[in-house]
């Protein structure tokens, strides 16, 4: 790197965008590396150069964090291939696009084909769809990435002791603590009573794969990639999203109690009535909906917003096949006011 014989102060504002282009390269350099940081720590108050020299700087530490990650995980990958896990997961930003980039893939996908084949578990369970487990046994193991795939993740990320980021990452743990454990032990009494049509393995390995990419994708953003210090709207969209996130989840936990309770009653099918259910056929999807339109305010990601998305192109269809359903099986008894999902709209 060259010198100045004649060093003047850095002066402020006229190289402040010099000044910008620094800070973001050692941040690139710190979210990529953070082993290198210590190399090229920057002291804005000794910093002493002409303009000229700041380009120079610049260059020299753009061509540095380009290089020394490069060369590090080469040597890393050789020396201890054990390591290679960890990096990926904390630093590999490829494979977080990628991941991302599928979600955004698959939404489409899932909206189209599942208006055409409804998914075969509960009121829509049909032969044909290979061998089955227990619906309890099924949601407790298809569920359960999103809470231990979490928790091992978020230890690699950059923010992993920043109070904004357990504080956001909670209502996530929630939501996926009650639907892996207290669902299906909810669900395990209607089993016990031997009620229960079982649920295709098949399903529940696609659901266990998608949860696999949610988790890493939700935990990998919060964890790790949000930018917390340049975000000056946080506490106000996360008591937003939160609120929205609340109404969703009580609305939901609420619904799925009805229904497990009239499944518990034995008898075969009911119609549900009283509360949301006067409105849509299926309120617990709709609170579960509203669920994730909170993550997507709390978080402000792409990740947040296509998890929202995701999860209407999933219920919304299942929502009018249910909604037919009932409509076929209970004709004349079913009330016509009823929407599918959406109070009022659809
Ligand atoms: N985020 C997502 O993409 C996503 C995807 C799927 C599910 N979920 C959530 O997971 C939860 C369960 O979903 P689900 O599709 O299994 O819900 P569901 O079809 O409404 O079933 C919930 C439970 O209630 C029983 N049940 C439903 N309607 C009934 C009735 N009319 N009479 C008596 N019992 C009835 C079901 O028995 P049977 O199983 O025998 O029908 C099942 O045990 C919901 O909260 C949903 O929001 C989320």
């Amino acid at each position: 790197m060259q010198t100045n014989s004649n060093p003047k102060p850095l002066k402020l504002p006229e190289n402040v965008d010099a000044y910008n282009r620094i800070a973001k390269t050692a941040l690139f350099i710190k979210s990529n590396e953070q082993k290198e940081l210590k190399i090229l720590t920057i002291h804005k108050d000794s910093m002493t150069s002409s303009h000229q020299n700041d380009q120079v700087i610049i260059t020299g530490l753009l061509y540095l964090s380009i290089t020394i990650p490069t060369i590090e995980r080469h040597k890393n990958s050789h020396s201890n291939p054990s390591l290679s896990l960890p990096n990926m997961l904390s630093s590999d930003q490829t494979l977080y696009h990628y991941s991302l980039l599928t979600l955004y893939f698959i939404t489409p996908l899932t909206f189209i084909s599942l208006f055409f084949i409804q998914t075969p578990y509960g009121k829509h369970h049909r032969a044909g769809w290979g061998p089955t487990i227990s619906p309890p046994l099924a949601w407790f193991l298809m569920e359960s990435p999103t809470l231990w795939l979490t928790l091992l993740l978020f230890p690699f990320g950059l923010h992993r002791s920043n109070p904004k980021a357990l504080i956001l990452i909670s209502p996530f743990l929630l939501h996926y603590t009650n639907r892996t454990c207290l669902y299906p032990l909810r669900l395990l009494k209607t089993t016990a009573a031997g009620k229960n049509s079982g649920f295709p393995v098949i399903i529940a390995m696609i659901a266990f794969g998608f949860n696999l990419l949610n988790a890493y994708l939700q935990a990998g953003w919060v964890s790790h990639y949000k930018d917390y210090d340049g975000d000056g709207w946080f506490w106000w969209r996360f008591g937003l999203g939160l609120g929205v996130f609340l109404v969703g989840m009580r609305v939901n936990i609420w619904a799925d109690k009805m229904l497990v309770g009239l499944k518990r009653q034995g008898g075969g099918y009911k119609v549900p009535r009283g509360g949301l259910f006067e409105l849509v056929s299926c309120p617990n999807y709709f609170g579960e909906i509203v669920e994730w339109l909170g993550w997507a305010l709390m978080t402000g990601s792409w990740a947040g917003f296509g998890f929202f998305l995701f999860t209407c192109a999933n219920l919304v269809p299942r929502a009018r096949g249910n909604h037919e359903w009932y409509m076929e099986k209970f004709g004349e008894d079913y009330p016509k006011e009823r929407k599918a999902v959406i109070p009022f709209v659809y």
